[in-house]
């Protein structure tokens, strides 16, 4: 693992810096590693698909201990989980059909400014659109969470029930209820990440089969 530790993001990053911290970041492990670049350009082989929040503070492989060609990663604003998007979908089929990662992950974190805001009213612009799909989770749970006052905790409810949905989503969609139909190994889970702590709490919602879907849910298998 070569990780960084520092608390503070790095101060006053420009674009030829990235291309600089490139350069120092080859070297070093090249260093460390003289083959590091031809096994990883042999091919990948994840295990894992982690579907997260775009926000910066949030890397799959950082907050995980785990290096590249560990993860399959599909990061949109907010974890959102929707049939609808072309792009997560694509991503499943493929981490699942030809990857074949036995776990599929959908990681939230607590202070997720884009669950905050679907709880607010303010107009941010085209990403309410998408905001709604969490909008949407709070009308299924509202009596839930109208009864939580502190406003913080409130968040940090939605941002769990914005995980189980997600959660509940993959486990309705084709393309997982047939891997579980063929009898293949997959794994569904639902995490929430804690900025303050560095912490992943498991929602334990996890799913191998489809039996905890109500009927209108379980999808024949296709002949
Ligand atoms: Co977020």
């Amino acid at each position: 693992m070569c990780a960084k530790l520092e608390t503070q993001p790095t101060e006053h990053i420009t674009y030829e810096g990235l291309l600089e911290g490139n350069k120092e970041w080859v070297a070093g492990t090249l260093a460390e590693d003289p083959g590091y670049f031809d096994r990883l350009a042999a091919g990948q082989k994840p295990p894992i698909m982690w579907i997260g929040c775009s926000d910066s503070r949030v890397p799959a492989n950082h907050i995980t201990n785990t290096n590249p060609g560990d993860i399959f990663v599909h990061r949109n604003i907010a974890n959102v989980v929707v049939h609808t998007d072309m792009n997560m979908l694509s991503v499943l089929d493929y981490a699942v059909n030809v990857l074949q990662v036995e776990h599929v992950i959908v990681c939230g974190h607590y202070g997720c400014g884009g669950v905050e805001a679907a709880l607010g009213t303010k107009q941010h612009g085209i990403i309410d659109n998408w905001l709604r799909n969490i909008k949407d989770i709070y009308r299924l749970h509202y009596h839930e969470l109208d009864i939580i006052s502190d406003h913080k905790k409130r968040c940090d409810r939605l941002v769990e029930l914005n995980v189980i949905e997600g959660v509940f989503n993959l486990t309705k969609s084709s393309i997982v209820q047939n891997r579980w139909g063929s009898g293949k190994k997959l794994g569904i889970h639902g995490w929430v990440y804690s900025l303050n702590t560095g912490l992943i709490k498991d929602l334990n919602v996890s799913c191998e089969a489809n039996d905890h879907l109500s009927s209108v849910f379980r999808m024949d298998q296709m002949m």
